[in-house]
C-alpha cells in the first residue's frame, strides 16, 4: 500500500488525495449579499456540524485557490460578502440544476450577479437578507458564527447556523423525512468534472440511539453480518 508524509507531498497532491478520497461531498450552493449586490457560488467542502442549533461547515480556499497566499483582495466573493453581511442562504443542488450551479462557479468579477446569469430565480427570505434560488429544494437561510483562517494558504473555514429551513413537499413528508431519491442531490467527486448521484440505496439497521445500549438481538445479527463479509474475504 502506498504511503506518504502529508508535509512532505506537494499542496496540489495532498489536494489529490484529500478530494480522491473523501467522497462524495454535497454540494452548496451559498447566496451572500455583497457591497454589489447578490452572489452565489457552490462549495462541496461543505457538512453538517451539529444541531441545537443546526449548524454547518463551509471551506473556501483563497481566490488563487492552491497558489493562495495572503496577498490584498485574494479572497472570494463569499467570504468577502459574508464579512459585509454575515448572513447566507445554503441551497442543496440537485441533479436538474447541475448546469446552472456550474455558471454560479465562474469566477467573475463581484458586480455580475452569478444568480440572474444561471437563470436562477431570485426569491426573498424571510429572516436574512441574502436571497433564497426558487429552484432548490432545499434551502437553508442561515447566519454566520465565525470564519476561521486555517492552514498555510489560507482557507477559510466558514461556520454557519440555520436559522430558518425552507424544504419542497416534494422531497419532504409529514414526519420530516427528506426522501433522498426526490432530492437528488449531486455529489462531488474529484477532478475538474467529477460528480455522481444517488442512484443506489441500501439499508443497514443501526444498532441504538447514541446514550442508550444496543439491543443484544440487533448486535448479534450485526456481528454475524461482518463475520459473513470476513468469510467472503470482502
Ligand atoms: C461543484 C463545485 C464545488 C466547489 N467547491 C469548492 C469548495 O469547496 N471550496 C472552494 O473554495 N471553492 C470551491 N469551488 C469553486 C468555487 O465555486 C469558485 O471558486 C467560485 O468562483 C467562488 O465564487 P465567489 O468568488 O463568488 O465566492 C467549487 C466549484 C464547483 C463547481
Amino acid at each position: 500500500m502506498p504511503k506518504f508524509k502529508a508535509e512532505e507531498l506537494k499542496v496540489e497532491d495532498q489536494y489529490k488525495l484529500m478530494s480522491g478520497s473523501i467522497i462524495p461531498r454535497p454540494i452548496a450552493l451559498v447566496s451572500t449579499l455583497g457591497p454589489d449586490g447578490y452572489n452565489a457560488a457552490p462549495f462541496s467542502f461543505f457538512n453538517c456540524i451539529g444541531v441545537s442549533p443546526p449548524m454547518f461547515m463551509i471551506s473556501c480556499s483563497p481566490r488563487d485557490g492552491l497558489r493562495g497566499g495572503k496577498k490584498k483582495n485574494n479572497i472570494k466573493d463569499t467570504v468577502a460578502n459574508l464579512r459585509h453581511c454575515p448572513e447566507m442562504v445554503v441551497h442543496i443542488v440537485d441533479y436538474d440544476l447541475r448546469n446552472r450551479m456550474n455558471v454560479c462557479a465562474h469566477d467573475v468579477d463581484s458586480s455580475i450577479d452569478e444568480i440572474k446569469e444561471a437563470g436562477f430565480t431570485v426569491q426573498e427570505s424571510e429572516v436574512v437578507k441574502p436571497p433564497r434560488i426558487a429552484e432548490c429544494r432545499v434551502q437553508f437561510e442561515s447566519k454566520l458564527l465565525d470564519i476561521h483562517e486555517m492552514g498555510k494558504l489560507p482557507y477559510y473555514l466558514i461556520l454557519g447556523e440555520v436559522v430558518y429551513f425552507h424544504i419542497s413537499d416534494l422531497v419532504i413528508n409529514e414526519e420530516l423525512h427528506i426522501d433522498p431519491n426526490s432530492l437528488d442531490a449531486l455529489g462531488r467527486l474529484a477532478g475538474s468534472g467529477g460528480y455522481t448521484r444517488i442512484l443506489d440505496n441500501f439499508v443497514m439497521q443501526r444498532f441504538h440511539p447514541p446514550g442508550s445500549s444496543p439491543p443484544e438481538d440487533i448486535f448479534e445479527d450485526a456481528k454475524a453480518a461482518a463475520k459473513l463479509d470476513r468469510k467472503l474475504k470482502l
